[in-house]
């Protein structure tokens, strides 16, 4: 049984795949990650973000090992990701790997851009998973203002995360290779006046209802 959960930056759905995989059993693969690591593989090895080759060579001796590297997490890593994701054979050479995930019984909860588009067409569940810049943005100020310690550098202000959150949500639908899109047969979940608890009991309400139960 495969659940698939896309949806753009900052929409929750990092949060809910993981909620939905300890409800169900199931295990979680964050598919950013995949690309946050290649990006910062291909920095650590001195190339440009976007030089082709590089990040293929990269994607396809990605480490799996390596994904829970903290410096994966924010909104940098995440912008990183986002341009080595535009190239189509890091897209190719990453796919294995996550349709290998999805197999695992009795089932897996996958969440990214393309899981229910292409990763994982067949999934048994789709479920696109959004809010509104604006209110997405908001969200992740907060947390970032939550998170930001005595010394450190100051947090980013609310225009600058919603301003990354308009950029990265462009470049992530505007791209070619496996655009950021709603399955045609895919749930759509707004989140926009919903909180955690209840965006969460919507998304297994849906899921019950699709597989019968
Ligand atoms: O979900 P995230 O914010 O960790 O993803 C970081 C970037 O990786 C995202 O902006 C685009 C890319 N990505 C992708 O292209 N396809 C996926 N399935 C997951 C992420």
């Amino acid at each position: 049984m495969i659940i698939a959960i896309d949806g753009p930056a900052a929409s929750g759905k990092g949060t809910l795949a993981k909620r939905i995989g300890a409800h169900f059993g199931f295990p979680v693969l964050d598919t950013g990650l995949l690309y946050r690591a290649v990006a910062r593989d291909v920095a650590a090895a001195g190339q440009p973000l976007d030089d082709v080759r590089a990040a293929a060579e990269q994607a396809k001796r990605l480490d799996p090992a390596s994904f829970d590297d903290p410096s994966l997490r924010g909104g940098e890593a995440g912008d990183a990701a986002s341009i080595v994701a535009r190239i189509p054979e890091v897209r190719a050479a990453l796919l294995d790997y996550q349709r290998e995930f999805a197999r695992r019984a009795p089932g897996a909860v996958l969440d990214g851009r393309d899981i229910g588009t292409v990763v994982c067409p067949h999934a048994n569940v789709k479920i696109y998973v959004t809010a509104t810049p604006e209110i997405r943005a908001k969200r992740r100020y907060l947390e970032l203002q939550t998170r930001w310690l005595e010394g450190a550098p100051p947090a980013p202000t609310y225009e600058d995360v919603l301003a990354d959150i308009v950029s990265r949500d462009e470049r992530d639908a505007g791209r070619t290779a496996a655009p950021m899109k709603m399955a045609a047969d895919a749930d759509l979940l707004d989140t926009s006046d919903l909180d955690i608890e209840a965006a969460f009991d919507a998304a297994v309400g849906l899921i019950k209802r699709k597989i019968g139960q």
